[in-house]
């Protein structure tokens, strides 16, 4: 069938590839085989252009998606690249090639500018036999919900119809080197393939390397609440140091798991009635019931599925509403001990929360990391409740022991040191901040530093005053400017101490400084963004819309970045 001499170059060719690129390989040429005609020619017409769509909260999935835009380009394939927030959703059933990157938020949710077209997916009945598609889902192998919205867009695309012409991928934190091989093969299948001929391939996911977290033991060295007596805030500034040398730099985040209250497990044992020492196999683990009830599953705020399979379980009408295991138990009772075993397999594992570090290795010790945290507060059952994380984080006296993987964030990062710096970071947003100045302080870094800060009263929540005032007599902090919301009767936030800077700003931005917003994400970020906007048009004499652009560009180059929540 081959001549001797073309095998031999066939051998040498694949000489040194892995057993998992031969694989694909191997697929690979089935796929060629496949669409080629019967004369053995290869069908006329190349697929060259395609949708690729993104859905992200953080920005990941657009960088993905931008940068896969990017190299298909470059092999001659038009790529409409879209935003899922901006996709009209009329368009999906004209759709040849479809291809969707999207991460999964919350607690297994879409990320929020993608929820109108998650929402469309799952509410409609819709046609799409003309469409091949395929998902890359990103992701936290962490959560317990790991990729869950890639997962159901990829499920309701072929439920409809769609055609998946390449398997799901879910990609972990460190997602680059599997969304490259995933887009390669959405690129061979474009290159190979014509509008009509693809086979649909199975729908089991490609599951991808486990990343294995590492997972560093600590101690809490220093716990202390920022916020002076009278302020309606509580902000725990906390040191942990570990005996190991810690690898995290300025602008990346730990992720801890924290414990569930030990009152609150009590009185679901009470409840119940449970042995607390019976041990009972979960899905992930088996331990004793006190100990899954403390350090393993999520009794806190419980998804309206698990409301739902708790009202299966116990046969009994509960309300579709998220509510915490103790409530549900009290209002709603098992009947026996069997019955809240049956529960409890059904229960989450607890979800990891991520805090920025707020130290530098250079300028704090490699052996020590520093985050700070705001008491999370809420209303529930005409009650004030608290986050169960900050909460947890707040109780934890010093020498406690503590575990935390660190989470790295490549773009939200301090630039090359002779660049400017503008960084707005109102309320816990300060974190990444301070770990950026005592960087550039401890590095003697050249580059300018402004720094805009707010919260609410001057005199109980400047956090880090003492740390902010040195860094102006210094000379480290070039600006700074202080919006502190109820010391007058107006409203003051740190956008409005962002416009009033507005000529200097544009001429730091236009000088090339880096700009970046860290704290809520709604409405501070918003409002933030939109007050850059207005500085942009205004000082650069351009129309709004040539003021979006100008972001955009700064995006794009890095020079305008994110770390909000
Ligand atoms: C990249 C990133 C960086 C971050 N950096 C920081 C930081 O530096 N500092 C910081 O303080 N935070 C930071 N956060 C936020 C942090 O991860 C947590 O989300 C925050 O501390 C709240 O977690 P918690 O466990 O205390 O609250 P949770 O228990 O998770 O509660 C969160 C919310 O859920 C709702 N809720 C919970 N239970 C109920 C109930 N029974 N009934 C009704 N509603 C309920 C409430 O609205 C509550 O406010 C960051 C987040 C991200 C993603
Ligand atoms: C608050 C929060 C909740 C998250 N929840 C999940 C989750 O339930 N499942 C999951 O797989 N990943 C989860 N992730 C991880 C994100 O999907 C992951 O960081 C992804 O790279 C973000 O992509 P994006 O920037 O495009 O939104 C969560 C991340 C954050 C910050």
């Amino acid at each position: 069938m081959i001549g001797e001499g073309r095998l031999k170059q066939l051998h040498q060719l694949l000489e040194g590839y892995s057993h998992e690129e031969l694989v694909w390989i191997n697929g690979y040429l089935s796929g060629i085989v496949a669409n080629r005609n019967t004369n053995g020619h290869e069908a006329k017409q190349a697929v060259k252009k395609i949708n690729l769509v993104f859905g992200t909260e953080t920005g990941n999935s657009k960088r993905l998606a931008t940068q896969l835009a990017g190299v298909a380009k470059k092999k001659g394939v038009h790529v409409k690249l879209a935003d899922l927030s901006q996709y009209r959703l009329a368009d999906l059933a004209k759709e040849d090639y479809f291809f969707v990157v999207i991460s999964t938020q919350g607690e297994g949710e879409p990320p929020i500018p993608a929820k109108k077209f998650y929402d469309h997916l799952q509410e409609s009945t819709l046609s799409l036999p003309g469409l091949k598609y395929s998902v890359l889902a990103l992701g936290d192998s962490s959560y317990p919900l790991f990729c869950k919205t890639g997962e159901e867009v990829d499920a309701k695309l072929e439920q409809f119809g769609g055609r998946r012409v390449v398997p799901l991928q879910k990609c972990d934190v460190d997602y680059e080197e599997d969304a490259a091989i995933w887009f390669d093969k959405v690129l061979a299948i474009v290159d190979q393939q014509t509008a009509a001929t693809p086979e649909p391939v199975s729908v089991k996911p490609i599951e991808k390397k486990a990343t294995g977290k590492k997972y560093y033991q600590g101690e809490i060295l220093n716990n202390i609440n920022l916020n002076d007596r009278g302020s309606n805030k509580q902000t725990y500034h906390i040191e942990i140091g570990t005996d190991e040398q810690l690898a995290y730099e300025p602008g990346d985040t730990i992720g801890i798991v924290p414990a569930n209250r030990k009152e609150v497990v009590d009185k679901i044992i009470t409840l119940t009635g449970v042995d607390p020492s019976l041990e009972v196999t979960t899905t992930k683990v088996t331990a004793a019931v006190r100990e899954l009830l403390t350090y393993n599953l999520n009794i806190c705020y419980l998804l309206t599925s698990t409301v739902k399979k708790y009202a299966t379980i116990t046969a009994q009408e509960i309300p579709d509403t998220r509510m915490d295991l103790v409530d549900l138990l009290r209002i709603y009772p098992v009947k026996n001990t069997d019955q809240f075993i049956e529960v409890l397999k059904l229960l989450m594992p607890i979800a990891p929360r991520l805090y920025s570090v707020s130290s530098s290795p250079v300028s704090h010790g490699e052996n020590e990391v520093h985050i700070t945290v705001a008491r999370n507060q809420f209303l529930a059952q005409d009650e004030q409740r608290f986050g169960l994380c900050s909460e947890f984080l707040g109780d934890q006296p010093v020498g406690t022991a503590i575990s935390f993987y660190v989470h790295k964030d490549k773009h939200f990062k301090l630039p090359a040191a002779d660049k400017d710096v503008i960084m707005i970071g109102p309320g816990t947003g300060v974190a990444p901040f301070r770990a950026f100045l005592a960087h550039r302080d401890a590095t003697g870094a050249a580059g300018r530093n402004w720094f805009f800060f707010g919260e609410q009263y001057f005199l109980t929540d400047f956090l880090y005053q003492s740390e902010m005032q040195q860094y102006v007599q210094t000379g480290v902090l070039t600006n700074i400017d202080l919006a502190f919301s109820r010391d007058q009767p107006e409203k003051i936030y740190v956008q409005h101490r962002v416009l009033e800077k507005a000529t200097e700003l544009y001429q730091w931005i236009n000088n090339g400084a880096y700009i970046f917003i860290s704290g809520t994400k709604d409405p501070m970020s918003k409002d933030v963004e939109a007050a850059l906007l207005q500085i942009i048009a205004q000082e650069g004499k351009k129309t709004n819309e040539d003021a979006r652009q100008y972001l955009d560009q700064l995006e794009k180059e890095g020079r305008y970045e994110k770390d909000v929540y």
